[in-house]
């Protein structure tokens, strides 16, 4: 049996899925698609925070874990440059940032050159860095939303893959609304993950900036 427990005899696409926190994102990708029909596989759950409660998810679900806590490491390059080598030892395709708090490094963009994904709770460009859902309250803006995103080495400035429009009603809350943004997300990161396996996203050559999505392919 292979890592996605698919017996198609084509190798299984695998997973390294990135988590500082929670977890529900990873939860998704659990129930929507390891080891289920489209041959995904979660090689190595890797975490930032030896408490996340997305280690004890990956745990139940029988996949490896592995912590890179900051404080053992020099500088954030040196931090990634390790994850990264967790990340090759277990052959992974691509790696999913499900609500990894740290900005990534060369350390690890250079061993996976447009194999990094990362969601972020809002439209960017409007309103990246860490507390989005607050700001976009704050603001006053109307609408918000969710987008899967190619990492650079930016602050959530990669290419964008996938956006969902939510809107911002009146009386919510920032609870409310991180409700409704995360059943967004548990729809499109699986989504765009199955996008990116079966070979459905690519850069348009003449302007790099575009990804172009053939959703309409099965
Ligand atoms: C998600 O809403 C994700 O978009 C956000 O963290 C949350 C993690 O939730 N990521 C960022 O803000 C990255 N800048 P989860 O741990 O329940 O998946």
């Amino acid at each position: 049996m292979n890592a996605a427990g698919a017996d198609s005899g084509t190798p299984p696409f695998r997973l390294g899925v990135l988590v500082s926190g929670s977890g529900s994102n990873l939860q998704s990708i659990i129930d929507k698609l390891h080891n289920g029909p489209a041959n995904i596989g979660i090689a190595v759950v890797v975490s930032d925070n030896n408490k996340a409660k997305g280690l004890m998810r990956a745990a139940e679900a029988g996949i490896p874990t592995a912590v890179f806590s900051m404080i053992d490491f020099d500088d954030r390059v040196e931090h990634d440059r390790a994850m990264a080598a967790e990340l090759k030892r277990h052959e992974v395709d691509l790696v999913v940032l499900a609500g990894y708090m740290l900005l990534v490094t060369p350390g690890l963009l250079d061993s996976f050159p447009y194999k990094v994904i990362n969601l972020h709770p809002a439209l960017l460009p409007a309103f990246p860095g860490a507390s989005p859902i607050e700001d976009t309250m704050d603001y006053g803006a109307r609408i918000t939303g969710v987008t899967v995103h190619f990492v650079d080495e930016g602050a959530d400035t990669g290419p964008i893959i996938l956006q969902e429009a939510v809107e911002i009603k009146y009386n919510d809350t920032v609870e409310s609304l991180r409700g409704r943004i995360h059943e967004v997300e548990h729809r499109i990161l699986p989504r765009a993950i199955e996008l990116i396996a079966s070979g459905r996203v690519r850069f348009d050559e003449e302007n790099p900036r575009r990804v172009i999505v053939d959703e309409d392919r099965p």
